[in-house]
């Protein structure tokens, strides 16, 4: 199978965005899987052993890690004040501990994001790479993140836990590029348009439900940039580095093949789909990029999704008439 001989893996957050693309793959490389379940977010996929629980019951982990030889560690409770201690940080803390106890487990994935790097809320001189410091945006979510690593190198340092980081970008699934970028709802991430809304046509466009794709400008007009991800590339970087044991003890920025300027994405879409460009001025948007060379070079990444890929498939999505599945994450 690999080079680390895995075949038994715990997986948190198995319902979520990430944990759902991910779990055919990871059955399709022969992996076998248990599953944690958590209140009502039922798992979709039927062919893993489902253990029902909360990260935040201190006797989970025992039972969790039982016969595992692996961790990947997806689950969240995301932007909660009342919450993020008890699940994101002590959740996470319990699986770390147990893992160390246990002595069987050979990998523990960390999923981590860059929201610990603050994406564009600071200035950025340089494209944000794994040894740029954690520097959290305000609120809860992005400051449990970089608990969490913070965590994780720790009990690499302190006991050489087999941690691996993967530190995703806002990932982009279904026609969330679409919810996000165009005016009509439902409404995906940040920033919010409505919000943005100053001048009197740009309200009209919310005052009679008209629909536009929105154009991100710095003030004096020029585009802004951000780095996001396609689903089925972060699905890549995680099956890339489970039982890889060069990516033992290191973090990898999974993210798109390049940045994306909201000139081109507002210009793409408006051909594609015949809506107007409404420009929107943001003076607290600061223009950031990833680089990948780390998880190309160590992991052979190959992201895919570039924006064209990840609006193409957004269309397709639409065009389907399937549902979208409700997500947290807000970007
Ligand atoms: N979605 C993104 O854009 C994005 C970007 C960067 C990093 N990440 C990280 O990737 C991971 C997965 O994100 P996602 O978007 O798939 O998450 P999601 O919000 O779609 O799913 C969260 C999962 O956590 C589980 N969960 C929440 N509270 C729990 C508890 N108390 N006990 C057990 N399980 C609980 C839920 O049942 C669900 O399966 C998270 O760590 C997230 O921070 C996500």
């Amino acid at each position: 199978m690999n080079e680390m001989k895995l075949k038994n893996i715990f997986v948190t957050g198995a319902s979520g965005k990430i944990g759902r693309a991910l779990l055919p793959e990871l059955l399709a490389k022969g992996y076998k899987i248990r599953a944690l379940e958590f209140e009502e977010d039922i798992i979709e996929c039927k062919d893993v052993e489902i253990m029902r629980g909360d990260l935040r019951d201190p006797s989970l982990a025992k039972k969790a890690l039982q016969d595992m030889d692996a961790v990947i560690h997806l689950a969240n409770c995301k932007e909660n004040r009342e919450l993020f201690l008890d699940t994101n940080i002590k959740g996470t803390f319990y699986l770390l501990d147990e893992a160390k106890n246990c002595g069987h487990i050979k990998q523990f994935i960390q999923a981590g994001s860059d929201a610990r790097a603050g994406i564009y809320h600071y200035p950025r001189p340089y494209p944000i790479d794994e040894t740029y410091p954690h520097s959290a945006y305000p609120g809860y979510y992005a400051f449990s993140k970089v608990l969490e690593e913070t965590m994780c190198e720790q009990y690499t340092i302190q006991y050489k836990l087999p941690i691996t980081v993967v530190r995703f970008s806002w990932v982009h699934d279904e026609d969330d590029f679409l919810c996000h970028i165009t005016l009509k709802e439902p409404d995906f991430g940040v920033p919010v348009w409505k919000e943005l809304a100053k001048t009197a046509k740009q309200k009209e466009f919310f005052e009679k439900g008209m629909n536009g794709v929105a154009k991100l400008v710095h003030p004096g007009g020029k585009p802004g940039i951000r780095h996001i991800v396609g689903i089925k590339d972060v699905v890549q970087g995680v099956i890339l580095a489970i039982g890889n044991p060069s990516a033992i003890g290191q973090a990898f920025t999974i993210t798109a093949p390049s940045a994306f300027s909201y000139g081109f994405a507002a210009e793409y879409i408006s051909k594609k789909l015949n809506i107007p460009v409404v420009e929107f001025e943001y003076d607290k948007f600061h223009d950031f990029t990833h680089t990948i060379a780390k998880a190309r070079s160590i992991l052979g990444y190959n992201p895919e999704y570039d924006i064209t890929k990840i609006i193409d498939s957004a269309i397709e999505f639409r065009k389907s008439g399937k549902e979208r599945h409700q997500t947290k994450y807000i970007g």
